[in-house]
C-alpha cells in the first residue's frame, strides 16, 4: 500500500545516502510547491547548513516576491533574495525565439547560483525537478523528442555540475504526489493550492519579440485572471490560468478615437499532471468579467480572446 508517510521517509533516506560529507547545501526556491517540498526535505537532511535562495528574475507575477518570501518564512525557510531583474531582462529584450529565452534564463540562473555556491563554499545544490519535467525535456526512459527544454533539467552546465553535487530528491514524483507530501509537511494552503508556474516565468508567455511593454501587460492581465477566478471560486479548481501577449494588434475605439491595441489571450486549463490538459469550460460571465477588467485597466489592450484548444495538440504554455 502506498502511504505518503512511508514515501517521505524513503525520500529522506535516499537523500541521506547521496550526502557524503557535512558540506553546505544551496537550494533554489521559487515559492512553488516543488521547490518548497525540496527545501523542506533538504532542511531535514542538512539542517541549518541548507541555504534557500530566491532569485527575483524580474519575470514574476504581481506581488509574487513579497508573498513567496513571507510564506517561506512561515516554514522556517528564510530565503536569501537575489534581486536580478535587470540582469535577466536586459538580456531578454528583443529575443524572439522562446527556446533561446529559456537558454538565456537557464544560463543566468546557473551563473547566479554559481556565484552563491562560490561565496558560501557550498558542496551541494538541490533543485525541485519532478518526473514530468524530465520526461518533457526528453531526459529519461528514451522519451523520443524534446517538447520543451525545461531550464531546471539538464540545463545546468557541466562546469556547474563539476563544482557542486546536484541533488533532485523529488525527481520521480508527479505533482499530485508532491502535493500530498506538502500536506504531510504542513505546507500552508496558499502554497499547496498555488498553480504550477514555469521557472522562466512570464518570459514563456510572451510571443514574438520580448519587450518590457508586453511583459508589463502580461503581468497585469495575469493578475486580473487570477483575481477573477479566485473571486468566483474557480482558482482552486483549475490547473493553471494566465494571460499571453503577442504582437498582433486589434483596432480599438475609445470615444471617437481609433487606436491599435494588443490582443491578450487567456489560457485556463484543467489537468492532473500537466502532461495532458483540457481547456476550462468557464462560464461566459466569468470570461466577460476578465475581459472587461483587462480592457478597462490596461489601456494598451483592445481585445481579449480565450484559448479553446486542449493538450494535445497544444501545449499549456504558448511557447
Ligand atoms: P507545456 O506548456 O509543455 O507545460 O504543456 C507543461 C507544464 O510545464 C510547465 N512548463 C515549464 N516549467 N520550465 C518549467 O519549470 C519551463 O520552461 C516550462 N515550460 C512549461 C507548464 O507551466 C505546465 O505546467
Amino acid at each position: 500500500e502506498w502511504r505518503v508517510e512511508n514515501y517521505y521517509r524513503y525520500l529522506l533516506d535516499e537523500l541521506r545516502r547521496e550526502v557524503v560529507d557535512d558540506g553546505v547545501a544551496v537550494v533554489g526556491v521559487s515559492g512553488g510547491i516543488d521547490s518548497t517540498v525540496t527545501a523542506l526535505i533538504g532542511r531535514k537532511v542538512f539542517g541549518e547548513k541548507l541555504i534557500p535562495v530566491f532569485v527575483d528574475h524580474g519575470l514574476l507575477r504581481e506581488g509574487e516576491r513579497e508573498s513567496v518570501v513571507s510564506s517561506l518564512e512561515k516554514l522556517g525557510l528564510n530565503p536569501l533574495v537575489v534581486d536580478a531583474g535587470e540582469r535577466f531582462i536586459s538580456r531578454l529584450e528583443g529575443v524572439v525565439d522562446c527556446e533561446e529565452r529559456r537558454r538565456v534564463i537557464g544560463e543566468e540562473f546557473a551563473k547566479i547560483f554559481a556565484e552563491i555556491v562560490e561565496k558560501e563554499g557550498a558542496r551541494y545544490f538541490l533543485q525541485g525537478t519532478t518526473y514530468p519535467d524530465i520526461i518533457e525535456s526528453g531526459g529519461i526512459r528514451g522519451a523520443a523528442s524534446v517538447i520543451k527544454s525545461h531550464h531546471n533539467v539538464g540545463g545546468l552546465p557541466e562546469w556547474f555540475r563539476d563544482r557542486v553535487k546536484v541533488l533532485e530528491p523529488i525527481r520521480y514524483l508527479y505533482k499530485d504526489e508532491v502535493r500530498e507530501i506538502a500536506r504531510l509537511l504542513n505546507v500552508p494552503w496558499e502554497l499547496v493550492e498555488r498553480h504550477p508556474y514555469p521557472g522562466p516565468g512570464l518570459a514563456v508567455r510572451i510571443i514574438g519579440s520580448f519587450t518590457r511593454k508586453k511583459l508589463e501587460i502580461c503581468r497585469k492581465a495575469s493578475r486580473i485572471v487570477e483575481d477573477v477566478l479566485r473571486e468566483h471560486g474557480f482558482y482552486g479548481k483549475v490547473w493553471q490560468a494566465f494571460a499571453v501577449v503577442g504582437d498582433d494588434k486589434w483596432v480599438g475605439v475609445k470615444g471617437d478615437a481609433r487606436s491599435h491595441g494588443y490582443i491578450v489571450t487567456i489560457r485556463v486549463v484543467e489537468s492532473v499532471d500537466g502532461m495532458t490538459a483540457d481547456y476550462s469550460r468557464l462560464p461566459y460571465d466569468v470570461l466577460d468579467e476578465i475581459s472587461r477588467r483587462i480592457t478597462n485597466s490596461i489601456p494598451d489592450v483592445s481585445m481579449v480572446t480565450y484559448a479553446v484548444t486542449s493538450k494535445p495538440p497544444s501545449t499549456i504554455e504558448p511557447c
